[in-house]
């Protein structure tokens, strides 16, 4: 269909890209930017997402260091493998995958991460830096988010935005994302009222929130771009997102499947996020 735009097809144009930089760099006998990831315990999601990145750096010529602690690992181990990360010349992007096992603090742990290796922009410096619209490094979801529309040719200066969710990861940065591009943005929540009548108000909409097909076509403005970031098991196995995509898909200008919608934009925003810690590096 040809409202229905695949986030993997555009992941593929930019690795394409990114390859050939890393290519060149290659042929001039140049350093080649290098990802460390930082993995505490054995969470079955979080292993499958790290290797994930691994295989995505590896697609495009990307190095990448795996530090991979143990479940017990204490506060002062993880800061220590980051501040290692921070003070090793190869590395360009930093990456510490969450959720932390309970026992340890994220926020501190985030805090030790040098913002110019904060390629998931979860420092609290980068956090401040898009929140005041200054450069810096954007959480990959929310960023690949801003290319998908981009893809889709949606405009978005003067439109109306709903974001359901407000997450660190994904709903609060992607407000602000679009409340820079000069959208009206509202984010609906678990404490929404009206969370339907809100979102027929929505020219952009966007769902994360981790309910399985929970938006239907009730939800959704009659051609409205809608971009679903959830990404849930099916009691069959199979994934699906947080809209219900048959029953919205026929409404809609503009819509992203899962899986191939918004996942594989998540991965290759990494990467580009990585190189530009690295081109910046070598300025
Ligand atoms: N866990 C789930 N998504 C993410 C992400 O984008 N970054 C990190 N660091 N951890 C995650």
């Amino acid at each position: 269909m040809e409202n229905v735009y695949y986030g993997s097809e555009l992941a593929k144009e930019i690795r394409g890209e990114l390859k050939e930089k890393v290519d060149v760099l290659k042929q001039e006998g140049k350093r080649i930017p290098c990802l460390a990831v930082i993995l505490v315990g054995n969470n079955p999601a979080s292993l499958s997402y790290v290797k994930g990145k691994e295989k995505a750096c590896a697609s495009v010529g990307i190095e990448s260091k795996f530090y991979h602690l143990e479940e017990t690992a204490t506060q002062e181990e993880v800061e220590e493998t980051i501040e290692q990360c921070n003070n090793d010349e190869e590395v360009d992007g930093i990456l510490v995958q969450l959720p932390l096992p309970s026992h340890l603090n994220e926020t501190k742990a985030l805090l030790k991460i040098n913002p110019k290796k904060d390629v998931d922009g979860l420092h609290p410096l980068n956090v401040g830096n898009l929140y005041s619209g200054q450069p810096g490094f954007v959480p990959c979801t929310p960023l690949g988010i801003m290319e998908l529309l981009k893809y889709m040719n949606c405009e978005i200066d003067g439109k109306t935005a709903v974001v359901i969710g407000r997450s660190n990861l994904v709903g609060a940065p992607v407000a602000r994302l679009l409340q820079n591009e000069n959208a009206t943005v509202t984010v609906c929540h678990s404490h929404t009222k009206n969370m339907e009548e809100v979102c027929r108000q929505a020219d952009i909409l966007v769902v994360a929130m981790g309910k399985e097909k929970f938006v239907n076509h009730t939800f959704v403005k009659e051609g409205a771009y809608v971009i679903d970031v959830g990404i849930n098991r099916m009691e069959d196995g199979k994934l699906c997102g947080d809209v219900d995509f048959e029953d919205v898909k026929e409404h809609v200008r503009g819509i992203t499947p899962v899986p191939k919608g918004v996942g594989p934009m998540t991965i290759c925003m990494l990467l580009s996020n990585t190189m530009r810690a690295y081109e910046e590096r070598e300025k």
